[in-house]
């Protein structure tokens, strides 16, 4: 049976006529077609998914296909029945003796639809709990082949993929642009079983022994007594427990620079973070650490920019991605593999492998990249897919092995086990988002939620009554077999190699790696972290901690927290910065971005359909904003409005552009909408655009004017001489000297750094 064609399907639509409307092409819209003003009385033909969305595919709870079509699994029909299929008359009454009287226990219905709400909810993750995902496709380059046997790996082999992506310590309702480390997970469904790569955006954990991890977790999550804060560690607790278990000082440090508030999902690196093992056909092993570099480019908000964006848009990188795949502006990574030789001492340059908070630097080992990830449809559901995803770091495929780095021995019981309790009981497995695309036959039986209907009478081995089925198979027939890695004669311990205690030589590294601007970032992290921090010993000792990375960035800090310096425990080292570790100074593409238009009442148009058109075929979102909303000529060439004055903030803008200067409109003073400024609305401008302009330019991003957009910018009090502002007559030009300046990011020209 063959897959219905969204795109198709909505376009057969009745309604699908109205899909051009105006500002349609803009993502985002709530459903396939726009909905009527007065509610349907008659039933229709189902409204067809988006089309940038897909549902799992369609395998058996025991891997195999189906060919089922994925409408044919979700609800369908036009009439309202029970959960049994029986059709109901009537669900805004519950069944009463009479008008007035006392509701009946024999309400079946009543009850059904209750319990069921009743039950909607599961535990939410104990850690990562917010996440957004996409599916994807990954294609092997097959450079991995002579390393791995992954089928995979291979050159040109295409296997679907489900990637979420989360941050670590919020609630699942918090903000997405808190400072916290980013969880990278992908599960690729390969033709050998589920592989998963369970990583974050940051190369290096907190701890170094999996046996820490519900003190780190309890540290950084809200006190236990008031349960506050939500979603951050600027509190006593993390800095408390940081500052006393020093390995943690490496990732703390990428906390508090820019990779701690990214300005998208699309625009991070992903990093395995231990060494894996690979293995090729010949059983040899190779150590590796996996690495996804975004074509875009690894870029972050500013601090300022992301308190903002918490409260203005708090699902600001989930609705980042969705929008972006539903643009076409599809996110793409390269998987890459930097690989070290599998010495007995399992180190490289003197660092220790299995020390998970350890890197080695690119310029040591180079990224050689494998293959090329592609996210090009939203999920259909949240819940089932989203939500119910479960990863696993011990889902591996031949040719894919784990190392003894004590951090992932423990992440490979946790998963499991966490997951047997938050999506109740043992057959999540069989959940359509988690299903493998390979034939299952574990023997595992019964368990709640069982929705397989296994045949034959002998789930066990050996057996002579099911024809000894199943048979196991060798490394020839695609068996998993571990890597029999030596293992040296040795006492129990509960103790770490000695290379495990340097705690400070890699934060050293990276802060070196660092531009001035990315420093004064940090400086001003910290600062900000421990300034929300409630007991001066916990500041102080934070303060000690830093003097072991580096003397300007101690000074500082304690300068901003009225403290003085500390002195290092030991004299520090210099190594060779690593370049690969900044994030500036590069260019790159602008797919997604999204560019504010400004526009005056009554104002020549004609600038702005260019400039429009231009963004649009340039695969980033123009978002037209004006005083009120609504539709400009509507009789000739319609420009829609997607945010007002009282809807806009420059948060949600990578770049804007000033087509007009907008008189004052009947909302603009204080008391309708506090972003105006009274002062402002003498100069004949609508004040609400000055906090929206100077916000921008305050965060580095590009500007543009023409005509009378310049006079816009001048009454705010932007030169149009400031670096990052372009003003010309014409708009096209000013268009494409915009999108160069977006393609460094922001302006860096305007922050100017002291250290
Ligand atoms: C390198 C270190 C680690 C990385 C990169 C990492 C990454 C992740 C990611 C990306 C997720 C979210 C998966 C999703 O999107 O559903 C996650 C969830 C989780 N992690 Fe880790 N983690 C690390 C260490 C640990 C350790 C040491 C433990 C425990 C011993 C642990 C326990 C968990 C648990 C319990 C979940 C929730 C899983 C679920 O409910 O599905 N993690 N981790």
């Amino acid at each position: 049976m063959t897959e219905t064609n969204p795109a198709a399907a909505a376009a057969e639509h009745p309604d699908a006529q109205d899909s051009a409307a105006p500002g349609r092409e803009i993502p985002g819209a709530p459903s396939s077609v726009p909905p009527p003003v007065a509610e349907p009385v008659e039933p229709g033909a189902p409204v067809p998914p988006k089309p940038d969305q897909r549902g799992p595919q369609t395998y058996s709870p025991t891997g195999q296909k189906t060919g089922i079509a994925q409408k044919e699994v979700a609800q369908g029909g036009d009439r309202l029945t029970t959960a049994q299929g029986t059709r109901l008359y009537d669900t805004d009454h519950s069944l009463k003796a009479g008008p007035r009287g006392p509701s009946l226990l024999q309400d079946h219905h009543l009850r059904e639809k209750i319990t069921h709400f009743d039950h909607e909810r599961i535990p939410e993750r104990a850690v990562h709990a917010r996440g957004a995902a996409a599916h994807g496709v990954f294609q092997g380059y097959g450079t991995a082949s002579g390393i791995c046997k992954a089928a995979f790996l291979g050159e040109g082999v295409r296997t679907p993929v489900f990637v979420r992506f989360s941050t670590v310590l919020g609630s699942r309702g918090s903000a997405d642009t808190v400072r916290d480390t980013r969880g990278f997970a992908t599960k690729f469904y390969t033709d050998q079983g589920v592989f998963d790569l369970v990583g974050n955006n940051i190369p290096v954990f907190f701890i170094q022994d999996a046996v820490k991890f519900p003190d780190i977790v309890h540290a950084a999550k809200p006190h236990p007594d008031r349960e506050i804060p939500q979603a951050q560690s600027a509190h006593d607790t993390f800095w408390d427990f940081v500052s006393l278990h020093t390995e943690a000082t490496h990732h703390t440090l990428w906390n508090m620079s820019d990779r701690g508030i990214p300005r998208s999902f699309r625009m991070m690196e992903g990093f395995g973070i231990h060494t894996f093992r690979l293995v090729n056909a010949e059983g040899a092993s190779t150590l590796v650490k996996f690495h996804w570099k975004p074509r875009l480019g690894v870029h972050s908000q500013v601090w300022e920019e992301a308190q903002l964006t918490a409260g203005m848009d708090p699902d600001f990188h989930r609705r980042d991605l969705a929008d972006a795949i539903e643009a076409g502006a599809l996110p793409q990574w390269e998987l890459g593999v930097q690989t070290f030789p599998d010495t007995e001492d399992q180190t490289f340059a003197g660092i220790d492998l299995l020390d998970p908070t350890k890197i080695v630097p690119e310029e040591l080992a180079p990224v050689k990249p494998i293959g090329l990830m592609t996210l090009d449809k939203n999920p259909s559901n949240y819940f089932a897919e989203t939500e119910q995803v479960a990863f696993h770091p011990g889902n591996l495929v031949p040719g894919i092995d784990v190392t003894n780095d004590p951090l992932l021995q423990g992440r490979l019981f946790s998963y499991l086990d966490t997951q047997i309790s938050r999506l109740g009981g043992p057959n999540f497995p069989q959940l359509p988002i988690n299903r493998t695309h390979t034939p299952v036959n574990d023997m595992l039986r019964d368990g709640m939620h069982q929705t397989a209907v296994h045949r034959g009478v002998a789930p066990y081995r050996p057996n002579s009554l099911d024809g000894g089925c199943p048979f196991t198979a060798g490394a020839d027939a695609g068996a998993y077999i571990e890597f029999p890695e030596p293992l040296a004669a040795t006492a129990k311990v509960r103790d770490a190699a000695a290379t495990f205690d340097d705690h400070f030589s890699q934060a050293r590294l990276f802060w070196l790696s660092m531009t001035p601007t990315e420093r004064e970032h940090i400086i001003a992290a910290y600062t900000f972290e421990l300034a929300k921090c409630r007991e001066p010993a916990i500041r102080e000792r934070v303060v000690g901690t830093l003097a072991n990375i580096d003397g300007e960035l101690c000074g500082q800090v304690a300068a901003g927290l009225g403290l003085p310096a500390a002195r290092p425990a030991a004299a520090l080292d210099d190594p060779d910065p690593s370049p690969a570790l900044s994030q500036l100074g590069r260019r790159w593409p602008v797919d997604g971005r999204t560019i504010g238009i400004v526009i005056a009442e009554g104002q020549d148009l004609s600038g702005v359909r260019t400039v429009r058109q231009a963004i649009l075929e340039a695969g980033m979102v123009p978002l037209v904003i004006a005083a009120r909303a609504g539709t400009r000529d509507a009789d000739g060439d319609p420009v829609a409005v997607q945010r007002t004055f009282a809807t806009a903030r420059s948060i949600e803008f990578d770049a804007i552009l000033v087509a007009g200067a907008p008189a004052p409109a009947s909302d603009a003073y204080g008391a309708r909408d506090a972003k105006a400024d009274d002062e402002l609305a003498r100069a004949g401008v609508d004040s609400r655009i000055l906090l929206l302009l100077t916000e921008a330019y305050r965060h580095g991003k590009a500007l543009g004017a023409w005509a009378d957009g310049a006079d816009a910018l001048e009454a705010v009090g932007i030169a149009t001489d400031s670096p990052g502002v372009v003003a010309g007559d014409q708009a096209a030009p000013v268009l494409e000297r915009v999108k160069e300046l977006l393609g460094g990011h922001r302006v860096w020209d305007r922050f100017t750094p002291s250290v």
